[in-house]
């Protein structure tokens, strides 16, 4: 037979073969950005992404080599669904240490807490299906969820984060507008990506109480809490309401995000449907990153990495918040945050974000995360965007960060 393989072939009209899911999922805004940031000596404050230069590249290294002389075959076999079991048993001492009333039996290792926002969705939302979240909220939730043709109904946040007393509210809306309750409320209560916000505990009480009062599960999604800079650890909402809350944990913002290992903590009444979810996505999370994970975790090298990884970021934040005092124009406000890797900036109503980095500060090579992608209904955010501390070296922090006010200052006097 004579295979041509350069020949062309006609195009078909593929999405009318496609899932009505489909029409309502979108590529990442941040992903098209980071593309765009690909311009080379371009300063980015976009992505979420954590300093390279301190990946612990060593203890990898050992591990991997470690584990390959001694558990080759297992490490590199089939796992279960649920996880390597020592690493489970490690994460659920660990979550005991914060108050959580975890066993290993309750510990799912997902590919990253990404996995488990879309697991979410497979298991809790029902096409049209309202879910509750704070406003700005994580892009990566919202993508996930709209793939299951969610909806949403949002409460404000402000400096003490989700303005829990409008909860209920939000609830009532959700079940007048679609006959059923929301599936579950979203919350992010540490170091919120994107506002920097963290909720106070007084808030989180206040959560515990209503969504017990409305039978209400809870989604709390805690990627930044050991990245705390100053101040008081303050308990997770799943210490007052274990039986009600599905908490999500992941190493990449600790270790590193290519291992891709997340985990989350839920009751065993509901452990079996993510179990039985995951299965069908990808058997299990991939059995040699968990091993390494596992290993750099039992030799004792995390709680010294992340001490680490603290006093740095603290620094780049430092030098964010001087930065911003010393080149912005005094009509600007940001917040202040205690931890994790962003901040968010508001800026006078006559700049629209997204216009602004489009025709401007891309052409004066910085780019940041418009605020309007953080909006699931894409109904505000447009005089604000998300600054990220985390990757940028300090001098690069203040450069783009000059470049950012002189550029504001430019179209304010326009
Ligand atoms: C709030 C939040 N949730 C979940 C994730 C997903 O993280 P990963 O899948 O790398 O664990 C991120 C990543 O930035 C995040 O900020």
């Amino acid at each position: 037979m004579n295979l041509d393989l350069e020949r062309d072939f006609p195009t078909i009209d593929w999405e009318s073969h496609l899932a009505a899911r489909t029409q309502g999922m979108k590529s990442s805004a941040i992903r098209e950005l980071l593309k765009m940031t690909q311009i080379p000596d371009i300063i980015s404050f976009a992505g979420g992404l954590p300093a390279p230069e301190l990946f612990p590249l060593r203890e990898v290294e050992e591990a991997c080599r470690h584990i390959l002389r001694e558990d080759g075959e297992e490490a590199l076999q089939y796992g279960a669904t649920e996880g390597y079991t020592p690493l489970k048993e490690f994460l659920a001492t660990q979550m005991h240490k914060y108050g959580i009333p975890s066993k290993p039996e309750n510990v799912l290792l997902t590919n990253g807490s990404q996995q488990a926002l879309d697991l979410l969705g497979k298991v809790f939302l029902d096409p049209g299906q309202y879910t509750l979240t704070g406003e700005p909220t994580y892009l990566g939730a919202i993508q996930a969820w709209n793939a299951y043709q969610a909806r949403y109904h949002t409460i404000p946040l402000d400096n003490n984060g989700m303005i829990v007393d409008e909860v209920e509210q939000a609830y009532e809306q959700a079940l007048e507008d679609s006959g059923k309750p929301p599936a579950f409320i979203y919350v992010l209560p540490n170091f919120h990506n994107p506002a920097g916000t963290t909720l106070s505990w007084e808030r989180r009480e206040k959560l515990a109480e209503i969504a017990t009062r409305l039978d209400l599960p809870v989604v709390e999604d805690d990627p930044y809490g050991q990245l705390r800079y100053e101040g008081e650890d303050i308990p997770p909402i799943a210490t007052l309401i274990p039986e009600r809350t599905i908490y999500l944990g992941t190493f990449s913002k600790t270790l590193a995000p290519g291992l891709r290992i997340g985990w989350i903590v839920c009751p065993e009444a509901l452990m079996l449907r993510f179990v039985q979810a995951k299965q069908g996505c990808d058997l299990h999370t991939g059995t040699l990153a968990q091993y390494v994970t596992n290993d750099i975790c039992q030799r004792g090298l995390l709680k010294p990495h992340i001490q680490q990884l603290c006093k740095i970021y603290k620094e780049r934040r430092d030098t964010m918040l001087d930065s911003l005092a010393e080149f912005w124009p005094e009509s600007c406000s940001w917040t202040r945050p205690e931890g994790g890797l962003f901040l968010w900036a508001r800026v006078p109503d006559s700049i629209d974000t997204e216009e602004f980095l489009r025709k401007r500060t891309l052409k004066e090579k910085v780019a940041y995360v418009p605020g309007i992608n953080f909006y699931p209904n894409a109904d505000g955010g447009h005089h604000a965007m998300r600054l990220n501390f985390s990757y940028a070296p300090p001098e690069t922090i203040v450069e783009g960060i000059r470049r950012l006010g002189v550029a504001l200052k430019k179209a304010l006097a326009e």
